[in-house]
């Protein structure tokens, strides 16, 4: 073999392929069930509205400007109709001033990274959490600080004075988090954001799933509560189609200035074209009609995934029961590790992802979580059946 011409550099030495991303290609196998990956349902997915919705730009001069370059803090409309939705929804007035269009929310934290992480900076993240965004934060070098949570959520009597004083910011999913399908509670949410006032802390809230409350009650964001210390990350990827690669944040204007311009050093803009196509789905009031169906299908699914888990798992194990959202925690007596059960489980096509990835620090080995919406009834039935069979 000849020798390499090239040296990687320190930090792209460091970076490891998302546990996720390597499942996701045993998965992959039509013969393999797979609850492993995050995948919205493609049965949700706007194929004819959005197809009106590119023939209609097309058959218009907004073709040309679709197809152009666009400014990097994003399509003008898209944003104003992104900040009128949070202004009413959140009871907030804030300006379009502050709203950066990313492409999706992953790169949302990717820019917040580049911007408040050096090496050795101490960032708070709740336990478990996102695995991208351990992903993408650890690019960085950061020093984690990790608050644990428990079924409501992080807990942030376990947050000291001390920390939240010297962290740069800390990083939460409140809403139907993604390992745990968990939702910060209402008493949580209001004494994380007078804890972050008190000290001079940003919240950084990643809200992917939050439209996808099954019985459509949201509870009030963190920017509600503390506009001047959070970044709100949105995305339209579980709410429209992922492929389109759209999110935003919103921001104090003097962070998304900085932002903007990270994001212009990176990619310059988002596509001005999937930003057209999901500002002419959305701008009637489509998705007032079109979330409802998302939460009903996904709450059919949640439910018959936790009757199967009440049917077939041994009384030694526990999981959350979601009010919303994707996902299923999964709670193993402590002598199983779930990497290792996962090679077992691949063997007998059934794929889920085991929990250790997403600790920050001090990984768990017994928990799994297990994905529902892009899977059949009858392959939940058979995946937690021999699932249940090999844990026991
Ligand atoms: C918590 C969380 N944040 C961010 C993302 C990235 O989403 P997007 O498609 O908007 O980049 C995901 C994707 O699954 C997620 O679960």
């Amino acid at each position: 073999m000849s020798p390499t011409i090239w040296q990687f550099s320190k930090r792209a030495i460091t970076l490891k392929s998302s546990a996720i991303r390597e499942i996701l290609k045993v998965t992959e196998r039509p013969d393999v069930i797979s609850f492993a990956g995050g995948l919205p349902s493609p049965s949700s997915f706007p194929v004819k509205k959005i197809k009106q919705a590119v023939d209609d730009i097309f058959n218009s001069e907004d073709a040309l400007h679709a197809l152009q370059y666009g400014p990097t803090e994003g399509y003008q409309p898209l944003r104003t109709w992104i900040i009128d939705t949070i202004n009413h929804r959140e009871k907030l007035q804030l300006t379009v001033d502050n709203v950066l269009i990313v492409t999706g929310s992953q790169q949302a934290l990717d820019l917040l990274g580049k911007a408040l992480i050096d090496h050795g900076t101490k960032i708070l993240v709740e336990t478990p959490t996102y695995l991208g965004g351990l992903q993408t934060f650890t690019q960085y070098d950061p020093q984690y600080i990790a608050i644990d949570s428990d079924r409501y959520g992080l807990n942030p009597d376990l947050l000291t004075d001390e920390d939240a004083r010297t962290a740069s910011f800390l990083y939460t999913i409140p809403n139907f988090q993604n390992p745990t399908g968990r939702r910060l509670s209402l008493a949580r949410r209001q004494k994380l954001a007078e804890k972050a006032i008190k000290n001079a802390l940003l919240l950084v809230e990643d809200d992917p799933y939050g439209e996808l409350d099954y019985q459509g009650q949201r509870l009030p964001s963190l920017i509600s509560y503390a506009p001047n210390n959070t970044v709100y990350l949105g995305s339209f990827s579980k709410i429209l189609a992922p492929g389109m690669r759209l999110g935003y944040i919103i921001g104090p204007t003097a962070l998304i200035s900085k932002l903007v311009q990270l994001k212009q050093a990176a990619d310059l803009h988002t596509p001005s074209f999937t930003q057209y196509i999901a500002y002419e789905v959305i701008k009637d009031g489509y998705l007032l009609e079109h979330i409802p169906n998302i939460r009903k299908l996904y709450q059919h699914r949640c439910q018959f995934m936790l009757q199967q888990l009440e049917k077939y798992m041994p009384k030694t194990v526990h999981w959350n029961k979601p009010e919303g959202g994707m996902f299923i925690w999964v709670e193993l007596p402590e002598h199983i590790n779930t990497t290792e059960l996962l090679t077992l489980a691949v063997n007998h096509q059934v794929a889920f992802v085991p929990g250790e990835s997403f600790f920050a620090n001090n990984p768990k080995r017994n928990y799994l979580r297990l994905a529902f919406v892009t899977v059949s009834e009858e392959q939940i039935e058979q995946g937690i059946k021999t699932l249940a069979s090999l844990i026991k």
